[in-house]
């Protein structure tokens, strides 16, 4: 029988549905123009999926908005798009990143491994930015300094200020290039007041004129900055923004080969249907305020570098669960059991409290009720029950018996965990046969 409060009518009513990557055919969920029924009739649930062609579209946006924005602004430095390997380090999310022209972010030891396995698969070349953050132990530093040894184009992102000594020690090669984190003040809301990563900004002029700039194995090429909540429109990103360029300044004055400017990660991506970002105008905002501070301080606008890891993979994985039982606990609530454990295969929605888009694959002809989803262990935290757009989470009713609603998850990559299955899509074979083609490797 026909019904206005079908679950169906509820999302196209609530948001602007369809949208990118989700449509709705026959009662059932696309996603990215794949029937995910199909999907899980031949490969079951839980089970996450890569749809790859879309890390591919997100680097390329960022790139055209970052060219067209220097292009508005007549900026004279250069965009570099570059991956963090923390975001995802499974080598089929590398081998796409690399096909679009990308340098590479580590932030780990074993990272260099990574970079090493791409060069022998000529996926990236000596070329190559390999920009290394984050704190490093000896093994880190070591692994650094074997791919500067080897003719890699390797900036070590210097954290403390003593890092630099080890590679005065270890590099063999006439010069090195080097950049500088600045260890930016957090949100006035946060529980402490400056990042623990980078250099005091108070410190960093001080430390070049006494560490670097009378050696000439080393050049200051980049000063990096990441601010933790994010690329958004307010008075704190564009206070800090600022306060980065003020630095870049003053070293710039002192050091003619800096040239670069790392604004770190923190794009943001999807996580409810009800998403909305403006991401043109914050490049072109980024790009006319770095172009404006260099013209009225006369100084050269720099190159650059970003390094996006949600923004370049988050939205092109999702993860399938079943509903394998429903249990009444009380007059109100309903738990909808899920084939899995938040807890152990999205763990953000427990850590973090990360929200997801979250939509049911099939019923979508059903009636809607709020649920509660319980993973399968026996720890109480192991539920998702809110949405970033509301309190609640609301699913197709289905029968008792009827167990087979399944829902789906875009995730982030801090969520990415290898208890569930993969499939990896080989775009080529998908698109020129109407099977649908899988590898199961990894
Ligand atoms: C130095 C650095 N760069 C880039 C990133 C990636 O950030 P996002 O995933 O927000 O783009 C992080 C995340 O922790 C980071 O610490």
């Amino acid at each position: 029988m026909a019904t206005d409060n079908t679950y169906s009518n509820l999302i196209h009513q609530t948001f602007n549905f369809p949208q990118e990557g989700f449509e709705v055919k026959d009662d059932q969920l696309y996603f990215n123009d794949i029937p995910l029924m199909d999907i899980i009739k031949q490969y079951g649930t839980p089970l996450r999926i890569s749809y790859l062609p879309k890390i591919s579209s997100q680097i390329q946006k960022a790139k055209r908005m970052f060219n067209v924005a220097m292009a508005k602004s007549d900026y004279k430095g250069k965009y570099f798009y570059c991956y963090c390997t923390k975001s995802s380090h499974f080598s089929f999310v590398l081998d796409e990143v690399l096909k679009n022209e990308c340098h590479i972010e580590t932030s780990s030891a074993f990272d260099i491994n990574i970079i090493k396995e791409q060069f022998q698969k000529k996926t990236l070349n000596k070329d190559t930015y390999i920009i290394c953050n984050g704190y490093k132990r000896s093994n880190y530093k070591q692994n650094i300094c074997e791919l500067i040894n080897d003719g890699f184009n390797v900036i070590p992102v210097l954290d403390h200020l003593d890092e630099i000594d080890y590679y005065k020690k270890h590099a063999k090669v006439d010069k090195v290039d080097i950049g500088i984190r600045i260890s930016t003040e957090e949100e006035p809301s946060f529980t402490f007041y400056t990042s623990r990563l980078g250099i005091r900004d108070s410190q960093i002029l001080d430390f070049y004129k006494e560490k670097i700039q009378g050696n000439p194995k080393f050049n200051l090429k980049l000063l990096h900055f990441f601010i933790n909540t994010g690329i958004k429109d307010t008075i704190y990103y564009w206070t800090e923004l600022t306060k980065c360029l003020s630095i870049y300044k003053s070293l710039r004055e002192i050091c003619p080969g800096l040239d670069s400017l790392n604004i770190g990660g923190g794009m943001p991506i999807r996580t409810s249907l009800g998403f909305e970002y403006d991401y043109e105008y914050m490049v072109e905002e980024i790009i006319s305020q770095i172009k404006l501070f260099c013209v009225e301080n006369e100084i050269p606008e720099p190159n650059i570098f970003t390094e996006f890891g949600s923004y370049t993979v988050g939205e092109s994985g999702a993860t399938l669960y079943s509903i394998i039982d429903q249990k009444k606990q009380n007059d109100r609530e309903t738990w909808y059991m899920i084939d899995s454990s938040f807890i152990t295969t999205l763990p953000d929605t427990w850590g973090i409290n990360q929200r997801f888009i979250l939509m049911a694959i099939n019923h979508w002809d059903k009636p809607y009720i709020p649920v509660n989803l319980g993973g399968l262990t026996c720890d109480s935290m192991d539920y998702y029950n809110t949405e970033a757009h509301t309190n609640q989470v609301v699913l197709p009713k289905v029968e008792d018996k009827q167990k087979s609603t399944i829902i789906s998850w875009i995730f982030s990559h801090r969520s990415i965990s290898r208890s569930i299955k993969w499939i990896r899509w080989h775009t080529t074979l998908f698109n020129s046969c109407t099977k649908t083609c899988f590898d199961r490797s990894r």
